[in-house]
């Protein structure tokens, strides 16, 4: 029998694609999300509820009358930069929200959370692969406001009894393999859209921030994880939850360094058109490398990622952007 999922903030790229999965899976998602970043056509495998998890009795009320077992969490700001200048309002939502969402659960007996956290949690790696008991020292508002909320997920865990699966993203990408879901932020920050568009023509020439890090090729390497590899873990951590489970905190990456420049040619060799580009100065706070160890995430799991090669990735993701 199906689980009743709230899925909070699932009108979004990763939201939706998890939604398409649970649905798979035989599960029933019901997304709430305020619609301030995502989009009503996303929300395809069950109803939608359009409110913001800082509204407290609207999540309850979501909650009751959809009989719900466990909380999907993906909804938050999610640009870096803005959390620099405008750090209050990733705590007010990141965190604050999150309060609220969490209050509304626990309230209504809901004890089964997974939540979508980052890689942004560690700050400036010390070792690469990065394992889950590398130090998290956050070098932004927007990481320190996920492992905040990694954190009362732990308190709440030993004084309450909820069980939760933080789920610690490397680089989302890629498109559902029907195209039928993508990835369309506004604005769009993310590698692989901004050199497809580019090389569509819908958007400026590409920047490419730094040419000369230690690295192969000089440019930045990060751990692209296709999005239906994520969906893939959500399922399995909820039902690990669902089944009694402990907590988990676990990253979820491809487990393999690509660089900017090999990105940039897969798009133009699968697109058949080249990327129009151009150097800029290494951005501050960006690290060469970023690359997850998933040895964890492998065992807890039974989960490994089948689709999170950059041909895949690129070539789900343009057949999206391209669609008919
Ligand atoms: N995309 C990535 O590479 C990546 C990497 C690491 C972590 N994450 C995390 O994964 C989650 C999903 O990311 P995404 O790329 O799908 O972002 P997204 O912006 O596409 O989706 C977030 C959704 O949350 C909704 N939302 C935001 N605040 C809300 C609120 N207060 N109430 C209700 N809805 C609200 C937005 O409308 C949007 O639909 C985020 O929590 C993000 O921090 C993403």
């Amino acid at each position: 029998m199906g689980l009743n999922v709230l899925v909070a903030g699932g009108a979004g790229y990763v939201g939706a694609h998890v939604c398409k999965a649970l649905a798979r899976a035989g599960h029933h998602p019901v997304v709430l999300d305020s619609l301030a970043h995502g989009h009503r056509e996303a929300v395809r495998w069950g109803p939608l509820v359009e409110a913001d998890i800082a509204d407290r009795a609207a999540v309850g009320r979501a909650i009751g009358s959809h009989r719900i077992d466990a909380v999907m969490h993906f909804a938050a700001w999610i640009f870096v930069g803005e959390s620099m200048t405008s750090p209050l309002k990733y705590f007010a939502n990141n965190l604050g929200g999150s309060l609220a969402l969490l209050d509304a659960a626990m309230a209504a007996g809901v004890r089964r959370v997974v939540f979508s956290s980052t890689a942004a949690v560690y700050g400036e790696p010390r070792q690469v692969p990065i394992p889950e008991s590398h130090p998290t020292e956050p070098i932004n508002p927007y990481g320190e406001s996920k492992l905040m909320v990694e954190r009362v997920l732990r308190w709440l865990d030993r004084q309450q009894g909820l069980r939760f699966a933080a789920l610690r993203y490397f680089n989302a990408s890629g498109a559902d393999p029907d195209a039928e879901i993508g990835e369309r932020h506004d604005p769009e920050t993310h590698l692989v859209p901004l050199a497809i568009l580019a090389a569509l023509g819908k958007a400026p020439a590409l920047n490419i921030f730094g040419d000369d890090y230690d690295t192969p090729d000089g440019t930045a390497i990060r751990d692209y994880i296709h999005v239906a590899d994520l969906a893939g873990a959500h399922v399995a951590a909820l039902e690990h939850l669902a089944a009694g489970g402990a907590s988990l905190t676990l990253n979820l990456g491809g487990g393999s360094g690509t660089s900017v420049r090999e990105i940039v040619d897969a798009v133009a060799r699968v697109g058949g058109r080249p990327v129009p580009a151009s150097f800029a100065p290494r951005r501050p706070g960006d690290p060469p490398r970023l690359v997850a160890d998933i040895a964890a995430a492998r065992a807890a799991l039974a989960w490994s990622p089948r689709h999170s090669d950059i041909d895949t990735i690129v070539r789900t993701a343009w057949a999206w952007h391209t669609r008919g």
